[in-house]
Formats: C-alpha cells, structure tokens, sequence
C-alpha cells in the first residue's frame, strides 16, 4: 500500500491529538487539597450545598461544589500559617481549578 500525502497529514493529526492529550494528563500531578482536619473548613465551605443522601438523582449528578466561595478561605489561612506557594508557582487565581477537592 502506497502512503500518499494526504495519508500523511491524518498520520500527523494523529500524533499532534496524541500528544496533546498526554500533555495534558501529565498536568494532573497538582497536589490535592489534603484531606485533614486543617482542612476541613475548605471542604465544608465547598459542599454546603452539597444535595442530601436522599436527594434525587438529577440534583445529585449536577451538583457542583461550591468553590468559589471555598477559594476565599486558602489564603488568609495559608498567609497565617506561614505557607509559601513554590517560587514556580503558576497564576494563582482559582486555587482550586489545579488542586482539586479529594472525594
Ligand atoms: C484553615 C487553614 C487552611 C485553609 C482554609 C486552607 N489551607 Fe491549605 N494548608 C494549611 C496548612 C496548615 C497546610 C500545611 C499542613 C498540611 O499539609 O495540612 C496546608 C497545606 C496545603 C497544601 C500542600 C499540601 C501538601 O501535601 O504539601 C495545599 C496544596 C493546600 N494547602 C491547598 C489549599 C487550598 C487550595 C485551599 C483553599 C481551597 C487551602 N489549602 C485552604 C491550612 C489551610
Ligand atoms: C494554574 C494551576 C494552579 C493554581 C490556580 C494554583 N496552584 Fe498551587 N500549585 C500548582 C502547581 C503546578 C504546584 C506545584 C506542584 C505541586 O506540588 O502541587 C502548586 C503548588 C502549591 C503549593 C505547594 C504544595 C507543596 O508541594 O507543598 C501550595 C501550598 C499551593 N500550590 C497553594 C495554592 C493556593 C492557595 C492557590 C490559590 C490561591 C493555588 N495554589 C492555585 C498549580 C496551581
């Protein structure tokens, strides 16, 4: 079989898809906000809304935490104790977009 030149174009579609998406998982090493008690404010914050165990089925599924209001809690507490964001650190607006809330 004869590869032609549009053959090669989809061949390297492909690998640039590839290669996004790679790319993109291997940003998921974010460290998670940690699950403990000093954190436990961030969590409360994020799922008061959270829909009860009997709540419907639809409201559950589209029930999103409630992060922005959470996000406001990271800094003052962080600022408190002291806690330095690495030298590196990315735009830090959104904290939790990149370090996600544990189940
Ligand atoms: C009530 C205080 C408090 C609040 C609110 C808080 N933090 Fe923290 N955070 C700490 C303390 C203390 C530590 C260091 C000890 C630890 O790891 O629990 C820490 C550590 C961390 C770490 C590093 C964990 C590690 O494994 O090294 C991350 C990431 C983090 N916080 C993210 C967040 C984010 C995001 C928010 C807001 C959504 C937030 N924190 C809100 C007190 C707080
Ligand atoms: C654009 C993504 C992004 C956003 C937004 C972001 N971070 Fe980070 N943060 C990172 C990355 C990447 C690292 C370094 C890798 C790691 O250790 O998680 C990091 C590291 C940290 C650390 C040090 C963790 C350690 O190793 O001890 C803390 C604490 C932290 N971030 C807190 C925050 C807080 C608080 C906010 C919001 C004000 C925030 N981050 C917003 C991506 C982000």
């Amino acid at each position: 079989m004869k590869i032609e030149k549009r053959d090669w174009f989809f061949i390297v579609l492909v690998i640039v898809i590839l290669a996004i998406f790679i790319g993109i998982s291997g940003k998921e090493k974010t460290k998670p906000v940690p699950r403990n008690a000093i954190h436990k404010p961030v969590y409360d914050e994020a799922y008061k809304n959270a829909p009860g165990p009997d709540a419907s089925f639809v409201k559950k599924t589209f029930f999103k935490p409630a992060k922005k209001d959470a996000e406001k809690l990271c800094e003052p507490c962080h600022a408190q104790y002291n806690i330095k964001l690495p030298p590196n650190h990315p735009p830090k607006h959104r904290c939790l977009f990149c370090h996600k809330l544990v189940q």
